[in-house]
């Protein structure tokens, strides 16, 4: 149970903006992503992009080019763990986000502002809306510099959603979090 000690602090902390004590440099674990999958409403998306980088598998890579322009956009996050003693998968978190609302520094919750972090600078101010239709290319994202340092190491899932308001990208990762000390990974 000890392992769901940090869970509970990023479910139940809320986000308090630049007040937040996230140091990249305390971060100890290393993040690997193993999958990324995206499926896009063809009404909403005309192409999209959704990569692991080849040389280095902490980072990914999200392109989405929107037909449309966005004057609203939601968003669903949900985090799975596995759980002794059969490592099957189990729901932590389940949150619905108003996206637009990123811009303002409102993120509603801990877990997506170290998300919102890790998109960058530049990345994030394209988070506004409304937002003109066209390509948008969040580049290089790197979740593991924001995370804090007190996770233990686990194989995790995140699935996002995004919703405007109908839906319009699917997207679900699997990754693990590991001690680079310890083993070079699984
Ligand atoms: C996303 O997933 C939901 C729930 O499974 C589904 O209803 C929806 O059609 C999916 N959207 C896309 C764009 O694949
Ligand atoms: C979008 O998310 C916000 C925050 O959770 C919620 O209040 C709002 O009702 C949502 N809007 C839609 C269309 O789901
Ligand atoms: C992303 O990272 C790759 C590999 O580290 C690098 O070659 C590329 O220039 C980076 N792209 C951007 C836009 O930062």
């Amino acid at each position: 149970m000890a392992k769901f000690h940090w869970l509970f602090l990023i479910v139940f902390l809320p986000y308090h903006g630049k007040a937040a004590k996230i140091s990249p440099s305390k971060s100890r674990l290393s993040l690997q992503w193993k999958t990324f999958n995206c499926a896009s409403n063809p009404l909403h998306v005309s192409r999209h992009k959704c990569i692991i980088l080849d040389n280095d598998k902490s980072l990914i890579t999200v392109e989405v080019d929107y037909l449309q322009a966005i004057s609203q956009l939601n968003a669903t996050f949900k985090l799975f763990l596995p759980r002794q003693p059969f490592k099957e998968y189990h729901k932590i978190i389940d949150l619905n986000v108003d996206v637009c609302q990123f811009s303002k520094g409102l993120y509603g919750h801990k877990f997506i502002g170290v998300i919102v972090k890790s998109l960058g600078k530049k990345a994030s101010s394209q988070l506004k809306c409304p937002r003109p239709k066209g390509l948008y290319s969040y580049p290089n994202i790197s979740i593991a510099d924001n995370l804090p340092g007190f996770l233990p190491t686990t194989d995790f899932k995140v699935e996002i959603s995004f919703l405007s308001p109908d839906s319009m990208l699917n997207t679900s990762l699997s990754g693990m979090l590991y001690d680079p000390a310890k083993t070079s990974g699984k």
